[in-house]
């Protein structure tokens, strides 16, 4: 399978999860989905990822964002690990860990890079929204945590650019000014925006944030 890229659709699967049996599709529903591999049970940098993820699931949950996580260890190494998360991470496990010790999903999405890893899962991020676009992926290394509070952002931030034409700027935290398009006229701002807006540049056009 060749990488997934923007704008494709999230391909389907059936698996074994820490929650039961899942058609991928039909689990997630009209809901948005974070569908996240890791190298391996029983390590510790996965261990603190998948206890933030866990505690950050109310976060998930208010934005209509279903968590799902995915490696290549069987069912019974998940469920056993599951203990260690809740044990030493604060947060009981709330999401289902996806089995996948034949490697067919981690195939399907590309998880796998060998000159990284020729067997495990890398750290994938796939944000897929209700129709089943993939709207984000990002790749890290084994030895390197991810930032969930970032993951949130994006979604944030795509939820917001759905809803209103607008774009976000760096470091945009939900409630900052947003960016007014540059395919949007000077002239069909004001019907627009009605918030008002201010001109840096004739490129660089703000408006405040249109959700508060
Ligand atoms: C970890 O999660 O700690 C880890 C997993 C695989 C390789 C290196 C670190």
């Amino acid at each position: 399978m060749a990488s997934l890229r923007l704008g494709d659709t999230a391909p389907n699967f059936d698996a074994q999860t820490t929650e039961g049996d899942i058609n991928f599709h039909e689990w997630a529903g009209d809901n948005w989905v974070v569908l996240f591999s890791h190298p391996a049970d029983f390590t510790p940098v996965c261990t603190t990822e998948l206890g933030r993820a866990a505690a950050l699931n109310g976060e998930f949950q208010k934005r209509g964002v279903k968590p799902i996580c995915i490696s290549v260890d069987s069912l019974e190494d998940h469920t056993e690990w599951c203990k260690d998360i809740g044990e030493t991470q604060g947060t009981p496990m709330n999401f289902p860990i996806i089995a996948d010790p034949e490697k067919t999903v981690a195939n399907l999405y590309d998880m796998i890079h060998p000159n990284a890893d020729n067997t495990a899962t890398v750290r994938s991020v796939f944000i897929i929204d209700p129709n089943k676009k993939v709207r984000l992926t990002l790749t890290y290394p084994a030895s390197c945590g991810r930032n969930f509070d970032e993951i949130i952002r994006v979604i944030d931030a795509l939820q917001l650019s759905d809803e209103y034409n607008i774009a976000t700027p760096v470091d945009w935290q939900d409630g900052d000014d947003v960016i007014i398009p540059p395919s949007v006229k000077n002239e069909d701002i004001a019907a627009n925006y009605p918030k008002g807006h201010k001109e840096i540049k004739p490129y660089l056009r703000t408006t405040p944030a249109p959700n508060k």
